[in-house]
């Protein structure tokens, strides 16, 4: 046995080490293809930030590269193992620890799923808005690991929007806390949200003091049909340039709706080529009147059809269907998912390019995402067992972050680099950002244990 190993056995208890090859296996990928993904030498489900902390003091010890892991829903190969890692899994530091109702803010342990946070503080009155669409099977910790976004963010913004403060492990086995609970507070850099996004790079998060807002207004919902993805992408951007903000602007092109039309029975025609989904949370008449008015915006941009949900049925399955788009391609073929983010008036020639490349290539690439963002999710859905098929795939998704870039957007909007994309952040972000990136990489983790190889 390894003496890293032998040394961990020694200081945690029992219950919280696996090294059952066969259990083990389980915890070496994320939800992302085609990355590698090494066999771990031990994994280690931390019950408490004292185990996280002893784990990182044996890894730092022994240099061990260690792999911080949520619910491995992640779409970028962050969370994959590296051979002879220590895997932590924080999925079982599972607590909502603290709702503070008059303040407004949650202290919650990272292995909560977003959804059972997002009921907890819904219970108080209070409102948790970041909504990945695996906000059932994804926790808080992922979230803040990749900034993870949603469909509410056209409104209510993205993870770090919502972070107060931190309890970090870092590198070394020290615990830091960052950050505050007060509304505001300037003291020192905002070393809370530098580890937002970090992807495991630069610590593990172990508890998050997140802000919440008053409970929002059960939404309206509309649903719009276009005969062209074009015409929708262009009239997603009259939306945005409007006054009005949505509190959710979703877009699906042929491909995500026939995925889910019939499974959901939404009733949408064959020759749709794109739905536009929106909703407003102003509430009351406030809501209609802002329902009436993207209504006629998508109108008068070339809607075939506006329908506005009669009930809160209608409106929630059009919803999970939109969330399902994903899971339901990966069971069409092997799937890449892209995730760039163009500014929004540039989403006609995102689809524009995408649909190019599609042919260019002859491949299937299916478009779902967060229009009102900017931020689609073009997804090449191929047979994997076919080699030319798979490299025609490859340089498919290449070619659209390419594209993203082009248009003066980024490759990922909210998925994060990991393992899938490390390639081109040097194209987006430049040299000298990428040294800024390695030079507090080194500062905080001297030995570079933590996911290594991951991000750059
Ligand atoms: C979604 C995930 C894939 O938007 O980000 O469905
Ligand atoms: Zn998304």
């Amino acid at each position: 046995m390894s003496a890293a190993l032998a040394e961990l056995k020694d200081r945690l208890p029992e219950g919280s080490i696996v090294t059952d090859p066969a259990l083990m296996e389980s915890y070496r990928t994320d939800r992302a293809m085609f990355c590698e993904a090494g066999v771990p030498l031990v994994v280690v489900r931390a019950r408490s930030t004292a185990e996280v902390s002893a784990t990182m003091e044996v890894a730092s010890k022994h240099g061990v590269p260690v792999v911080p892991q949520g619910a491995r829903s992640g779409l970028s190969g962050a969370a994959n193992a590296i051979d002879g890692c220590i895997v932590i899994s924080l999925e079982a530091m599972d607590e909502v620890v603290r709702i503070d109702t008059a303040n407004r803010y949650v202290v919650t342990q990272p292995g909560v799923f977003n959804a059972v946070l997002a009921r907890a503080v819904a219970a108080e009155g209070l409102f948790y808005p970041p909504d990945p669409s695996s906000k059932e099977f994804c926790t808080i910790g992922g979230n803040l690991a990749t900034n993870s976004g949603g469909l509410c963010c056209v409104k209510y913004g993205v993870t770090t929007d919502y972070v107060l403060g931190l309890e970090v492990v870092l590198a070394s086995g020290e615990v830091v806390r960052t950050g505050r609970t007060t509304v505001k507070g300037v003291a020192g850099y905002d070393l809370a949200r530098l580890f937002v996004g970090s992807e495991g790079t630069l610590g593990i998060i172990t508890e998050a003091t997140l802000r919440l807002r008053s409970a929002a207004q059960r939404p309206k919902t509309l649903a719009a049909t276009f005969a062209s993805a074009g015409d929708a992408a262009q009239a997603v951007t009259s939306v945005v340039t409007s006054t009005i903000v949505p509190s959710l602007l979703e877009f699906m092109d042929r491909t995500s709706v026939r995925a889910v039309n019939e499974t959901f029975k939404l009733g949408f025609d064959d020759d749709v080529e794109a739905v536009i989904l929106a909703q407003s949370d102003a509430g009351g008449t406030a809501g209609e009147a802002e329902i009436a008015e993207i209504s006629a915006i998508l109108s008068s941009a070339g809607a075939i059809e506006v329908v506005v949900a009669e009930s809160d049925q209608e409106a929630d399955a059009l919803l999970a269907a939109r969330r399902e788009v994903l899971t339901a391609w990966e069971t069409m073929g092997t799937t890449m998912i892209d995730d760039v983010c163009v500014p929004r008036d540039r989403l006609a020639d995102l689809v524009a390019g995408i649909e190019q490349i599609a042919a260019d290539n002859a491949v299937m690439i299916g478009v779902v995402g967060h229009a009102g963002d900017g931020n689609f999710h073009p997804t090449v859905v191929f047979d994997g067992q076919d080699a030319d098929e798979c490299k025609r795939a490859h340089r498919a998704f290449d070619e659209v972050m390419h594209l993203g870039l082009d248009l003066g957007g980024t490759i990922t909007g909210e998925h994060g680099i990991g393992l899938l994309k490390t390639e081109l952040l040097q194209a987006e972000i430049g040299d000298l950002s990428l040294r800024l990136h390695r030079d507090i990489k080194a500062a905080l983790d001297p030995a570079g244990i933590l996911n290594p190889g991951k991000v750059f």
